[in-house]
């Protein structure tokens, strides 16, 4: 059985404005150890997905449907009768076997506890280790992640180290309770270029050392190519491709991720036009537009795409996408 199973899932939010559609029908599964990439560009609800599974949405979110099973259980918010209760469970998963990588090391880390407290409080919590084996493994984590002298290094705190390092902390402080799912947002987007592509080197050892499963958030598709075994492509709320690195990189379906493949098609290229990956912006989510979310910038549109939403249509097995122009029934004008 998959990992984890997310079935029809819908998040709003609730706004002066009006509901913001962040996440609109997704549905996905991950086998155990598999690597998901989610790629989009910005405002395209990769965030809001995942908190939305791991139960971190800000107060004003909703799930307003959808059923989400993890490990064999349901964790679908609709499963609980009060927020706290769900709050708690969650609470719970996220300590032990789900754990969240941010975009900034600091948003995780508390500046004013150790190292040390910082890593073992999880294990204490969620385990029986005594204090002792605690620290003993936190200094094993701190090794396997790289942080040099960690004897003297677990006493300090977050500000003595650098961004690069403190990332580290996060992601040993992550694999503490030999977590079943790992979900990164962004992880190395706030580093510096040489030690980006050091925490990624890190993120795919240790891929490749435990059987964790991971959900890799990024802008960059550069980044899924070397760490992922399949790629979620986002785009307006939903996942509009999904398939291996192979069917995305070298038989990708969707106008969109052709677009996002042209854009790193020539990394020497530093001309930022070619970093533009499709000219316009992407849909309005408080009002999005009924069809085809990317309708608006597509060359390929045809007239069905304005007012009729594609269904997901399976390329091969493991490989689907949402485009009226793989769709028999569509007529191509
Ligand atoms: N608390 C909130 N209230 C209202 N709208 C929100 C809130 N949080 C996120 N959104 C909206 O939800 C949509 C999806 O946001 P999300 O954070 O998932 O984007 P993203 O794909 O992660 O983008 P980025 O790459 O910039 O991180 C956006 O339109 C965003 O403005
Ligand atoms: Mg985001």
């Amino acid at each position: 059985m998959a990992l984890l199973v997310v079935n029809d899932l819908r998040t709003e939010f609730k706004t002066d404005s009006g509901r913001v559609q962040a996440v609109r029908n997704v549905s996905f599964q991950l086998e155990q150890g598999e690597a998901l990439g989610v790629v989009g560009e910005s405002g395209s609800g990769k965030s809001q997905m995942m908190y939305s599974i791991i139960g971190l949405l800000a107060e004003n979110g909703i799930v307003e449907s959808g059923k989400i099973l993890f490990d064999g259980k349901d964790i679908s918010p609709s499963q609980f009768a009060k927020k706290k209760e769900y709050d708690e469970f969650m609470r719970e998963i996220r300590g032990n076997s789900m754990a969240m990588i941010f975009q900034d090391p600091m948003t995780f880390l508390n500046p004013v506890l150790k190292v040390e407290t910082q890593l073992i409080e999880p294990m204490l919590n969620h385990t029986d280790m005594t204090k002792e084996q605690a620290r003993e493994k936190a200094l094993d984590l701190l090794r396997k992640v790289g942080i040099p002298s960690p004897e003297k290094r677990i006493t300090q705190y977050p500000f003595e180290f650098s961004g690069g390092m403190r990332q580290r902390i996060v992601i040993a402080i992550a694999l503490a309770n030999n977590p079943k799912l790992i979900i990164a947002d962004e992880p190395t987007t706030a580093l510096d270029v040489t030690i980006q592509a050091q925490v990624l080197e890190l993120i795919d050892d240790l891929k490749r050392e435990s059987n964790s499963a991971i959900i890799m958030i990024t802008h960059d598709l550069g980044v899924v190519a070397k760490l992922c075994d399949r790629i979620a492509i986002m785009y307006g709320g939903k996942i509009v491709e999904i398939g291996t690195d192979k069917d995305i990189f070298y038989n990708p379906k969707h106008p969109y991720t052709e677009g996002l493949l042209r854009c790193i098609s020539n990394p020497e290229d530093d001309d930022e036009k070619s970093l533009t990956p499709i000219a316009g912006s992407p849909p309005d989510l408080l009002n999005p537009p009924k069809g085809c979310p990317f309708v608006d910038r597509c060359e390929k549109a045809m007239r069905v795409c304005k007012d009729y939403e594609p269904e997901v249509t399976d390329i091969s097995k493991g490989h689907q996408c949402a485009c009226w122009l793989l769709d028999r029934r569509a007529v191509k004008q």
